[in-house]
């Protein structure tokens, strides 16, 4: 008999691998599932996957969570303390152009799992919602408790797993904790991040897009600090701490796209060759949050400095792009 064990959604996606390590790190049987689709390059998912089967306690099942039925089979199979929810179809500017796949995999998906759980009697959900419920709102930090405006369809999708989740705490007793978080970056990123994308082309001596001159602010937000903030509220939900919560996962510092370049300039002794471009629907111009809420509920937490957790990602993303 499995005595701790959790189920991860998305586990050969950027966040989904690097919450997987953190779990199998403190020995917790973690079951991986991930669909691998070509959004990016599968290449990196399976990277990402075979490092994760390295560790004993990992198990992967390749499934599309469209699939309910094959879904209800690995939860009752498992029945895991806890479900983290991370496999979602990601991206602003993508949702302009195959909304269908965000209805699929955001909406479908995540109303899935749900069905699952209420299904198999299992309780506890963890999930991935996203800064982008934030939109035009203007008022910063942003605030848990700020009325939402998304300003893409991505960001309604997220919104829409909010209010979803809602609705099965209160008539089926499931316990949620729901995530904004604000743009997460570390190794192994995800390509059409700005980040990865950066460092990818200083590598192959290419220009970068640069919107609204480099003048959006962002709260990057570094994966490994996401890891553990998981955990510690993984440590909380599967103890009854919460019945239906929304954290702001984010370090609460920002940093114009433009300051952000002269600082991987500095790091790689590069320069960075862009390409301005004007500002894009569906952008967000300033991201900023405010994390005193998850503060007062996991006792203080140290987030990474930017510099720091920008220094460990060139040094495993710099040599590792192709
Ligand atoms: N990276 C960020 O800055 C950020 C910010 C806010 C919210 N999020 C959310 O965090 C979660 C993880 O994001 P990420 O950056 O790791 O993205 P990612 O694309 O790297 O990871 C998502 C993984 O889910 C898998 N997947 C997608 N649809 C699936 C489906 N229908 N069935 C099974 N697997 C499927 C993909 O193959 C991928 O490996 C997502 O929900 C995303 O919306 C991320």
């Amino acid at each position: 008999m499995i005595k701790d064990n959790i189920l991860v959604t998305g586990s050969s996606g950027f966040i989904g691998f690097h919450v997987c390590k953190f779990f199998l790190e403190k020995k917790i049987f973690v079951v991986g599932v991930d669909n691998h689709n070509n959004y990016y390059d599968k290449k990196l998912k399976i990277q990402r996957c075979k490092k994760l089967l390295n560790f004993k306690k990992f198990k992967f099942i390749k499934l599309d969570i469209k699939n309910q039925e094959n879904f209800l089979k690995i939860c009752k199979k498992f029945r895991p303390k806890v479900i983290i929810h991370l496999a979602a179809q990601p991206g602003v500017r993508y949702s302009f152009i195959n909304p269908q796949a965000y209805i699929d995999s955001n909406i479908t998906g995540f109303t899935n799992i749900l069905e699952c759980m209420k299904k198999s009697n299992l309780k506890n959900l963890i999930y991935a919602s996203s800064s982008s419920v934030y939109g035009n709102c203007k008022k910063f930090p942003f605030k848990e408790n700020l009325k939402l405006r998304p300003l893409n369809f991505y960001g309604q999708t997220k919104l829409m797993n909010e209010r979803i989740a809602e609705v099965y705490n209160k008539n089926f007793n499931l316990n949620m904790i729901g995530l904004r978080l604000f743009t997460v970056y570390g190794p192994y990123g995800r390509p059409d991040m700005f980040i990865p994308k950066i460092i990818k082309n200083i590598k192959l001596n290419k220009s970068i897009d640069l919107y609204n001159n480099g003048r959006h602010i962002r709260d990057f937000t570094y994966v490994e600090d996401v890891s553990e903030i998981i955990f510690k509220l993984y440590e909380k939900i599967k103890n009854k701490k919460f019945k239906n919560e929304i954290f702001n996962i984010c370090g609460g510092s920002k940093i114009s796209l433009r300051k952000l370049i002269y600082l991987v300039e500095k790091m790689t002794k590069n320069k960075i060759k862009t390409k301005l471009k004007s500002f894009q629907r569906g952008d967000m111009y300033k991201t900023h949050g405010n994390n005193n809420r998850l503060m007062k509920s996991i006792n203080k937490y140290k987030f990474t400095f930017l510099k720091n957790g920008l220094y460990k990602t060139i040094k495993t993303d710099f040599y590792n792009v192709k």
